[in-house]
Protein backbone atom coordinates (compact mmCIF):
# COMPACT_ATOMS: atom_id res chain seq x y z
CA UNK A 1 0.00 0.00 0.00
CA UNK A 2 1.26 3.07 -0.98
CA UNK A 3 2.40 5.46 1.75
CA UNK A 4 0.91 8.76 2.49
CA UNK A 5 2.28 12.01 4.24
CA UNK A 6 1.85 12.54 8.04
CA UNK A 7 -0.97 14.47 8.85
CA UNK A 8 -0.67 17.03 11.51
CA UNK A 9 -2.16 15.40 14.56
CA UNK A 10 -4.97 16.72 16.42
CA UNK A 11 -4.58 18.34 19.52
CA UNK A 12 -6.55 16.94 22.26
CA UNK A 13 -6.79 19.63 24.81
CA UNK A 14 -9.17 22.85 24.69
CA UNK A 15 -8.98 26.13 22.78
CA UNK A 16 -10.57 28.85 25.41
CA UNK A 17 -10.60 32.53 26.27
CA UNK A 18 -7.43 34.22 27.84
CA UNK A 19 -7.48 34.77 31.52
CA UNK A 20 -5.32 36.43 34.13
CA UNK A 21 -4.08 33.47 35.78
CA UNK A 22 -2.49 32.25 32.52
CA UNK A 23 -0.59 34.81 32.03
CA UNK A 24 2.82 33.37 34.28
CA UNK A 25 2.60 30.05 31.97
CA UNK A 26 2.23 32.45 28.79
CA UNK A 27 5.14 34.54 30.21
CA UNK A 28 7.82 31.62 29.85
CA UNK A 29 6.55 30.82 26.38
CA UNK A 30 7.07 34.62 25.79
CA UNK A 31 10.59 34.28 27.24
CA UNK A 32 11.39 31.14 25.45
CA UNK A 33 10.72 32.49 21.83
CA UNK A 34 11.75 35.95 22.31
CA UNK A 35 15.38 35.98 22.23
CA UNK A 36 18.55 37.26 20.43
CA UNK A 37 21.80 35.08 20.63
CA UNK A 38 20.31 33.82 24.14
CA UNK A 39 19.19 36.67 25.48
CA UNK A 40 15.59 37.08 26.41
CA UNK A 41 14.30 40.80 24.88
CA UNK A 42 12.42 41.50 27.59
CA UNK A 43 10.74 44.65 25.90
CA UNK A 44 9.17 42.49 23.54
CA UNK A 45 7.54 40.35 26.21
CA UNK A 46 6.50 43.32 28.22
CA UNK A 47 4.76 44.32 24.90
CA UNK A 48 3.06 40.76 24.48
CA UNK A 49 1.98 40.62 28.15
CA UNK A 50 0.73 44.18 27.96
CA UNK A 51 -1.42 43.00 24.90
CA UNK A 52 -2.68 39.83 27.02
CA UNK A 53 -3.62 41.94 29.72
CA UNK A 54 -5.65 44.95 27.51
CA UNK A 55 -7.55 41.76 25.69
CA UNK A 56 -9.26 41.09 29.33
CA UNK A 57 -10.82 44.51 29.36
CA UNK A 58 -14.70 44.27 28.91
CA UNK A 59 -15.34 44.99 25.15
CA UNK A 60 -11.77 44.92 24.42
CA UNK A 61 -10.94 44.95 20.33
CA UNK A 62 -8.32 42.44 20.71
CA UNK A 63 -9.05 38.68 21.66
CA UNK A 64 -6.84 36.20 22.53
CA UNK A 65 -6.96 32.38 23.20
CA UNK A 66 -4.77 29.85 25.01
CA UNK A 67 -4.45 25.73 24.75
CA UNK A 68 -4.83 23.99 27.18
CA UNK A 69 -3.69 20.04 27.81
CA UNK A 70 -5.86 17.59 29.03
CA UNK A 71 -4.29 17.73 32.18
CA UNK A 72 -4.22 21.37 32.69
CA UNK A 73 -1.32 23.32 31.03
CA UNK A 74 -1.54 25.84 28.94
CA UNK A 75 1.00 25.32 26.28
CA UNK A 76 0.21 28.29 23.62
CA UNK A 77 -1.70 31.50 22.83
CA UNK A 78 -2.98 33.02 19.67
CA UNK A 79 -5.03 35.90 19.05
CA UNK A 80 -6.84 38.39 16.85
CA UNK A 81 -7.08 42.75 16.85
CA UNK A 82 -10.19 43.88 15.40
CA UNK A 83 -8.10 46.79 13.50
CA UNK A 84 -4.67 45.95 12.16
CA UNK A 85 -1.57 47.80 12.93
CA UNK A 86 -0.86 51.14 11.14
CA UNK A 87 1.68 49.35 8.88
CA UNK A 88 -0.15 46.84 7.65
CA UNK A 89 -2.97 48.97 6.61
CA UNK A 90 -1.48 48.92 2.70
CA UNK A 91 -1.55 45.38 2.41
CA UNK A 92 -5.39 45.42 3.24
CA UNK A 93 -7.74 44.70 0.48
CA UNK A 94 -11.16 44.84 1.91
CA UNK A 95 -12.63 47.58 4.47
CA UNK A 96 -12.78 44.46 7.15
CA UNK A 97 -9.47 43.48 7.62
CA UNK A 98 -8.05 42.41 11.01
CA UNK A 99 -4.87 40.93 12.44
CA UNK A 100 -3.91 37.78 13.97
CA UNK A 101 -1.54 38.72 17.16
CA UNK A 102 0.68 36.90 19.49
CA UNK A 103 1.13 33.33 18.20
CA UNK A 104 3.57 30.97 20.24
CA UNK A 105 3.46 27.71 21.83
CA UNK A 106 5.38 25.85 24.35
CA UNK A 107 8.33 24.50 22.80
CA UNK A 108 7.89 20.75 23.81
CA UNK A 109 4.38 20.88 21.95
CA UNK A 110 4.60 22.63 18.74
CA UNK A 111 5.69 21.63 15.51
CA UNK A 112 2.89 19.16 14.03
CA UNK A 113 1.25 18.11 17.56
CA UNK A 114 -1.60 20.59 16.16
CA UNK A 115 -1.70 22.99 19.10
CA UNK A 116 -0.86 26.13 16.55
CA UNK A 117 -3.54 24.70 13.98
CA UNK A 118 -5.73 24.52 16.72
CA UNK A 119 -5.52 27.61 17.83
CA UNK A 120 -5.29 29.47 14.35
CA UNK A 121 -8.63 27.83 13.72
CA UNK A 122 -10.35 29.17 16.44
CA UNK A 123 -9.03 32.57 15.64
CA UNK A 124 -9.86 32.96 12.10
CA UNK A 125 -13.59 31.63 13.35
CA UNK A 126 -13.39 34.54 15.77
CA UNK A 127 -12.75 36.61 12.79
CA UNK A 128 -15.38 35.66 10.53
CA UNK A 129 -17.80 35.91 13.42
CA UNK A 130 -16.49 39.68 14.07
CA UNK A 131 -17.60 39.79 10.36
CA UNK A 132 -14.35 40.14 9.37
CA UNK A 133 -13.03 39.85 5.54
CA UNK A 134 -9.55 39.27 5.88
CA UNK A 135 -6.72 38.79 8.38
CA UNK A 136 -3.27 39.93 8.19
CA UNK A 137 0.39 39.10 10.16
CA UNK A 138 3.35 39.87 10.13
CA UNK A 139 6.32 37.79 11.52
CA UNK A 140 10.09 39.11 12.28
CA UNK A 141 12.92 37.54 11.29
CA UNK A 142 13.85 35.81 14.43
CA UNK A 143 11.08 33.58 13.23
CA UNK A 144 12.06 32.33 10.18
CA UNK A 145 12.74 28.82 10.44
CA UNK A 146 10.52 28.38 13.75
CA UNK A 147 7.05 30.53 12.89
CA UNK A 148 7.05 30.85 9.05
CA UNK A 149 6.90 27.28 7.23
CA UNK A 150 3.45 27.26 9.68
CA UNK A 151 1.96 30.62 8.01
CA UNK A 152 2.94 29.31 4.43
CA UNK A 153 1.25 26.10 5.39
CA UNK A 154 -2.42 27.32 5.91
CA UNK A 155 -4.88 27.59 3.54
CA UNK A 156 -5.47 30.59 2.00
CA UNK A 157 -2.70 32.79 3.62
CA UNK A 158 -0.71 34.04 1.00
CA UNK A 159 2.74 36.32 1.39
CA UNK A 160 2.30 39.63 0.69
CA UNK A 161 4.90 41.38 1.10
CA UNK A 162 7.55 43.24 3.13
CA UNK A 163 7.89 45.88 6.25
CA UNK A 164 11.70 46.82 6.05
CA UNK A 165 13.37 47.50 9.19
CA UNK A 166 10.25 47.01 11.01
CA UNK A 167 12.30 45.36 14.10
CA UNK A 168 15.63 47.73 13.49
CA UNK A 169 17.71 48.48 10.99
CA UNK A 170 18.33 44.99 8.28
CA UNK A 171 15.62 43.06 10.63
CA UNK A 172 12.14 43.19 8.11
CA UNK A 173 8.90 41.60 8.54
CA UNK A 174 7.12 39.56 6.39
CA UNK A 175 3.38 39.95 5.76
CA UNK A 176 0.95 37.54 5.13
CA UNK A 177 -2.90 37.54 3.95
CA UNK A 178 -5.46 35.29 4.09
CA UNK A 179 -9.42 36.38 2.61
CA UNK A 180 -12.49 35.30 3.94
C1 LIG B 1 4.35 28.91 14.68
C2 LIG B 1 3.67 28.07 15.77
C3 LIG B 1 2.75 28.98 16.58
C4 LIG B 1 2.84 26.99 15.08
O1 LIG B 1 2.25 26.16 16.06
P1 LIG B 1 2.47 24.56 16.05
O2 LIG B 1 1.80 24.02 17.26
O3 LIG B 1 3.89 24.27 15.85
O4 LIG B 1 1.63 24.17 14.74
P2 LIG B 1 1.03 22.73 14.32
O5 LIG B 1 1.61 21.66 15.18
O6 LIG B 1 -0.44 22.84 14.28
O7 LIG B 1 1.64 22.59 12.85
C5 LIG B 1 0.92 22.70 11.64
C6 LIG B 1 1.85 22.34 10.51
O8 LIG B 1 2.89 23.30 10.43
C7 LIG B 1 4.15 22.64 10.54
N1 LIG B 1 5.08 23.50 11.24
C8 LIG B 1 4.85 24.24 12.36
N2 LIG B 1 5.97 24.92 12.67
C9 LIG B 1 6.89 24.57 11.74
C10 LIG B 1 8.24 24.93 11.51
N3 LIG B 1 8.87 25.79 12.28
N4 LIG B 1 8.90 24.38 10.44
C11 LIG B 1 8.28 23.51 9.61
N5 LIG B 1 7.00 23.13 9.78
C12 LIG B 1 6.33 23.67 10.83
C13 LIG B 1 3.86 21.39 11.34
O9 LIG B 1 4.86 20.42 11.17
C14 LIG B 1 2.55 20.99 10.73
O10 LIG B 1 2.81 20.42 9.47
P3 LIG B 1 1.99 19.16 8.92
O11 LIG B 1 0.60 19.71 8.70
O12 LIG B 1 2.70 18.79 7.67
O13 LIG B 1 2.06 18.14 10.01
C15 LIG B 1 4.70 27.38 16.70
O14 LIG B 1 5.47 26.46 15.95
C16 LIG B 1 5.60 28.32 17.44
O15 LIG B 1 5.27 28.79 18.53
N6 LIG B 1 6.81 28.60 16.87
C17 LIG B 1 7.82 29.36 17.54
C18 LIG B 1 7.46 30.81 17.71
C19 LIG B 1 7.10 31.46 16.42
O16 LIG B 1 7.88 31.46 15.47
N7 LIG B 1 5.93 32.06 16.39
C20 LIG B 1 5.46 32.85 15.30
C21 LIG B 1 5.60 34.26 15.69
S1 LIG B 1 4.95 35.39 14.49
Amino acid sequence: METTAKETEQFSGIIRPLTEEDIPALRQISEYWLRDSGRVAYDEVEGDIATLRESLAENSPKHMFVAQTQDGQVVGMMGVAETPKDPLIPFTQTDKPCELIIAYVHQDFRGGQGVGTALINASLDLARSLDKKEILLESGPRHTHSGYPFYDKQPGFKRVGVIKDFYGKGAHTIVWRKTF
